[in-house]
């Protein structure tokens, strides 16, 4: 692999796994007041980018969009998508990611919700991997009117994810499907069936093009009052930032060393994503967090969107 190209190992691992370096109960509340203390933690809460910052970030995108990637080269990894997901789990099994226990904090609403609930709660998770997210729902809810369907674009992920001791057909269901093409498959969810969709650092594997489609279709399986929660990469954030020249395919949307996609989201596009999609803002944060490498003395500035949008009840 090509060093100077950004791959998940470098940049995606502790994003999506922050909970393995640090605590989850330390974040949230660890402000800095005083730049000198700034070596004193590995991370700072709801960082605040001055403008110095703000133009440092916009010289590097500018820089790292100066050269497109060539359109049939593009064409390719998106015709290859999945071979390149498989490939990633092939490498890393259930190694990379680990189990998501800051979700329960983030979005309370997993562990049930009397109001939504009438006979059973249902929840998909989109791009469950190798079920870092649905293992997690399942032991912390014994409820048996709970029911959580998995999906992923990777055979090899599923694999991995019903070889688990944890997979139980009784409670969950995990099937290989794209997302971005839900009648092409045997699809297993019906209609307004769904109370919960979640979707964590799964639509910025997406060509932009096709999310809109793609949301419009989950909006159709959720319940009324049902909703989405979603987690994902932040522009700005440093995984963008460190992308070199030829790796970008389109405005915030790039290649990564290993052949997978990512697109680094601003609030407002999310916005306008999900409301045009017959959606309302529960929640839109920008959650800034500055990771920092005591050892070697770095500063990583970490940007991620979390929302929450409910389909209207009537
Ligand atoms: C960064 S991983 C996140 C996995 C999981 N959500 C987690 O948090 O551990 C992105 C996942 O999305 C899946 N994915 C990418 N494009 C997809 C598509 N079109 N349909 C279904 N899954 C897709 C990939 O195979 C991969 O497992």
């Amino acid at each position: 692999m090509n060093d100077s190209v950004v791959s998940h190992n470098d940049s995606q691992n502790s994003e999506e796994n922050q909970d393995s370096a640090n605590k989850r109960e330390q974040f949230g509340n660890r402000f800095l007041t005083n730049e000198k203390n700034v070596f004193d933690f590995n991370a700072w809460d709801n960082v605040e980018w001055d403008q110095e910052l703000l133009d440092q970030a916009e010289a590097k995108i500018k820089n790292n969009s100066s050269v497109l990637m060539p359109h049939e080269k593009a064409e390719d990894y998106e015709k290859k998508a999945g071979d390149y997901w498989n490939k990633f789990y092939s490498i890393h099994e259930n190694k990379f990611f680990k189990d998501r226990n800051w979700l329960f904090t983030e979005f309370p609403e997993l562990l049930g919700n009397s109001e939504l609930n009438e006979e059973n709660f249902k929840i998909f998770e989109v791009g469950c991997g190798v079920g870092n997210t649905i293992f997690p729902i399942l032991r912390s809810n014994n409820d048996p009117s709970l029911y959580v369907y998995g999906c992923d674009f990777s055979s090899s992920a599923i694999e991995i994810l019903k070889q688990s001791p944890d997979y139980n057909e009784q409670r969950c269901k995990a099937f290989v499907c794209d997302i971005t093409d839900l009648h092409k498959n045997e699809f297993p969810i019906k209609e307004g069936e769904l109370d919960i969709i979640v979707m964590i650092f799964v639509l910025s594997a997406i060509k932009p093009e096709k999310q809109f489609e793609t949301i419009k279709n989950l909006v159709k399986l959720l319940k009324p009052g049902g909703k989405i929660l979603f987690r994902d990469y932040g522009l700005y954030d440093l995984a963008q930032l460190r992308f070199k020249p030829g790796q970008c395919l389109e405005k915030n949307f790039y290649v990564r060393g290993d052949g997978t996609f990512v697109k680094f989201f601003t609030q407002d596009d999310l916005d306008k994503l999900f409301t045009e999609c017959g959606l309302v803002k529960e929640q839109n944060i920008s959650d800034k967090r500055l990771q920092i490498n005591r050892g070697k003395q770095l500063k990583m500035y970490r940007v991620w969107i979390q929302t929450k949008y409910s389909k209207p009840k009537i």
